[in-house]
């Protein structure tokens, strides 16, 4: 049977689902196509899994600490079957929450993979969709007017390693752990490397970073790469840097992995009960039919323009398919644009410079606009403040002062070009700077924000106004 839609979204993802909730506000009769559940990677493979067992790993951490805050608790243990409990069920109450989101939207979703269909008998353009259905009942065929893919990402490996999903694995298969391994080498030291081997070490687990990069945690300022590094270290995490994997001399038995690398011209050998691949991500635009329309695909991910749009002008694409930033508030935030320019609103393109990364290890990460290198690559005279959490007395009362918060600003406009945070509830903390960057904010302007005190947030206003060498505490 043939329906006909003004707009079919490819994944039900925090992409997908989001554009399909806006769409029908929008007035447009919207459907789903997922082949697996809703929520996609975020809620059920990335975001909210990995932040409920991190939280675990923090909690466990500091009922350990206890002690130093006065608080007797006797033995503390691990149970790590009710750590995996607690992650299904925070999980399943937020897929429920979205699939009633969903109903009350009245948007239809089709279960099952959809793929792009060339002119057909359905319409002389590309874009009808075929949709082969889980349950192995006939295909449907949905006829859009337009087309959201919204098919996100999946791990990307590396050549010549066989991931088997016991021994070796992606973030995928590590979040269904069992049992927590002994030690672990983690390939990549980017976003997920970094968050996984907070985590374990939080457990209990000996952890073994191996990153190819000069650096860990690449994409971000050097300052925080170097002060996340140190605290790792001084946590027990081992980090080698500058590793060239010597993919030849990978052996995986039942119980172990071992690998040789080759570190600042030294080979050095590795061990340990699993491996974990964190690489990167490469966007899934196989097997749904772009072959069969003009839309560019490049190194697996979708080309679009400023308003989402493929080279097929009706078919749009946004999240981690198309590339790029590849967070789910950002895949969001371009569904939402996409379905409105696709009903005619005036869209303005998306400030990719503006938007907040978080990582949530321990301690946290947050940053908004340009690091120091990529302020003064693209001509700006920077000049910078930092303020360490050590003189906010809000830390000192948690229990936990270690890092800082450095903001960048323009010597001439005096905007504020970037802001970098590591240390307590940075995630929590960075949106006053991403505002502060949106409203064109001065230095002086964050900092003359009055913060209450004491909280952390003093931070914010004493980095801000170290810039022009004003902070009171330091
Ligand atoms: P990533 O791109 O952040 O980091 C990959 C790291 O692996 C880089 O440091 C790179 O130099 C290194 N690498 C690449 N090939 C290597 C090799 N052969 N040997 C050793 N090191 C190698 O990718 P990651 O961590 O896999 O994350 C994927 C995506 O998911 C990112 O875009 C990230 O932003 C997103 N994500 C975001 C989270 C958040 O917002 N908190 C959490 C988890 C993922």
């Amino acid at each position: 049977m043939a329906q006909e839609y003004d707009v079919v979204i490819l994944g039900g993802g925090t992409g997908g689902y989001v554009a399909a909730i806006r769409a029908t506000q929008l007035g447009l009769k919207t459907a789903i196509v997922e082949k697996d559940k809703l929520g996609g990677t975020c809620l059920h493979k990335g975001c909210i899994p990995s932040k409920a067992l991190l939280r675990s790993a923090e909690m466990y951490t500091q009922a350990k600490q206890a002690t130093d805050f006065g608080v007797e608790v006797g033995e503390v243990n691990l149970n790590f079957t009710v750590v995996q409990q607690r992650k299904e069920s925070i999980v399943e109450q937020l897929h429920k929450g979205v699939q009633g989101l969903i109903k009350k939207g009245k948007i239809d979703v089709y279960n099952g993979i959809g793929r792009i269909l060339g002119p057909s008998i359905f319409s002389p353009m590309p874009g009808t969709i075929s949709v082969e259905m889980a349950d192995g009942s006939e295909n449907e065929m949905l006829i859009p007017t337009n087309v959201l893919i919204a098919t996100g990402s999946q791990p990307r490996t590396i050549e010549g390693i066989h991931v088997d999903g016991q021994i070796v694995m992606t973030s995928d298969h590590i979040l269904e752990l069992e049992h927590l391994p002994a030690s672990i080498l983690i390939i990549g030291g980017g976003v997920i490397g970094i968050e996984w081997a907070s985590m374990l070490a939080d457990f209990g687990v000996e952890v073994t970073v191996l990153e190819a990069g000069e650096r860990i945690l690449p994409t971000e300022d050097e300052d925080i790469s170097s002060e996340m590094e140190k605290l790792l270290i001084k946590r027990g995490i081992k980090i080698e840097k500058k590793v060239q994997l010597k993919i030849n001399t990978l052996q995986v038995t039942n119980d172990q992995v071992s690998v040789e690398a080759e570190s600042d011209d030294n080979m050095k050998s590795f061990t340990a009960q699993k491996m974990l691949i964190s690489v990167g991500r490469t966007g899934n635009s196989s097997g749904i039919g772009t072959e069969n329309t003009e839309i560019i695909v490049e190194n697996s991910y979708i080309q679009v323009n400023d308003f989402f749009q493929t080279k097929e002008s009706h078919i749009y694409a946004i999240g981690d398919v198309i590339g790029g930033v590849q967070l789910a508030h950002v895949a969001s935030h371009e569904g939402v644009l996409a379905v409105e320019h696709m009903a005619g609103l005036k869209t303005v393109p998306l400030a990719y410079d503006n938007i907040a990364r978080c990582i949530y290890s321990y301690p946290e990460a947050a940053s908004v606009g340009l690091t120091e290198k990529q302020a003064s690559a693209r001509g700006y005279t920077v000049k910078v403040g930092k303020f360490p959490f050590k003189g906010i007395g809000k830390a000192l009362v948690n229990g936990n002062a270690e890092g800082f918060v450095k903001v960048i600003a323009d010597e001439q406009s005096n905007d504020v070009l970037g802001v970098h945070m590591i240390g307590p509830h940075v995630t929590d903390m960075i949106s006053e700077a991403a505002l502060g960057i949106l409203l064109n904010a001065t230095p002086w302007e964050l900092g003359a924000t009055i913060h209450p005190h004491p909280s952390l947030s003093e931070v914010i206003g004493e980095a801000a106004l170290a810039v022009d060498g004003r902070a009171i505490h330091f």
